[in-house]
């Protein structure tokens, strides 16, 4: 995925204003040290470090970290993959808002989270959980099969609590909270709100087809997804979200 770190500080600002709530949830302390894992563009990895915890933001890619360094001077951004991260420090905390869902070797990044948490450590987790986005997903794919195209395997990982805590358990976590809730989520322009959304996330879906049926099938997703996700003159995503806090043993 090649991230489009401007488009996403301005029009997808909702992935980090709603990220806001995770952070309660992690209750970050003074002296504490934090890693972020797929921090974006630095806006919740700033949010941590004014708690008074000090924090590393991690991200697979370059125009994000890029972005979270001039934005965020005073932070510590690193590059980094989920599944492969070899860090120095060992941490109080893991936290994530909004990035597991991109990582399809869902193991091996629970391994890593695990591998850089102190004893006693936290993992604070927020991402798309089963069904998650799948109004939107299962439209786009009934227009591409409706033109011919191949049906694009599914790059993204939506797991249920009870496929993701499972795999927490069995690396050794013991799951303190999980959730799995609806939150519909308003898109910025009441307009392309889906055709942006599609642009930005869902870039996986159109190789190999031709641009103009790939306009035509963003206005026709929009279109058809009308009944259900335009309510009162705005967008919203059909946004599932599962959301974890667990722990390793330890003082
Ligand atoms: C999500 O936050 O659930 C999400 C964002 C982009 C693509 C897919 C899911």
């Amino acid at each position: 995925m090649d991230w489009n770190a401007d488009l996403y500080t301005e029009k997808h600002a909702f992935v980090f204003q709603y990220g806001a709530g995770l952070i309660d949830l992690l209750a970050p302390k003074t002296g504490e040290s934090i890693l972020d894992l797929g921090c974006g563009s630095g806006e919740l990895t700033q949010q941590i470090a004014d708690r008074g915890a000090a924090v590393v933001g991690l991200d697979a890619s370059e125009p994000m970290i890029a972005k979270a360094r001039q934005q965020f001077p005073a932070l510590d951004f690193r590059l980094g993959d989920a599944t492969h991260f070899e860090l120095p420090e060992r941490f109080d905390a893991v936290f994530s808002n909004a990035v597991l869902h991109w990582v399809t070797d869902f193991e091996a990044a629970i391994r890593q989270i695990k591998k850089h948490l102190k004893p006693g450590g936290r993992f604070v987790a927020e991402f798309g959980g089963k069904d998650n986005v799948k109004q939107i997903t299962d439209e786009v794919t009934r227009q591409l099969q409706k033109r011919g195209y191949p049906l694009p395997v599914s790059w993204w990982y939506f797991p249920s609590v009870g496929s993701y805590t499972s795999a927490l358990e069995k690396h050794g976590f013991r799951v303190n909270v999980a959730q799995h809730y609806d939150r519909d989520t308003l898109l910025n322009d009441p307009e392309r709100g889906i055709i942006d959304w599609v642009e930005q996330f869902g870039g996986n879906f159109f190789p190999g087809v031709d641009p103009a049926d790939q306009a035509s099938i963003l206005e026709d997703t929009q279109n058809a997804l009308k009944p259900t996700l335009f309510r009162e003159g705005r967008w919203y995503a059909d946004y599932k979200r599962l959301r974890v806090v667990a722990s390793v043993e330890g003082v």
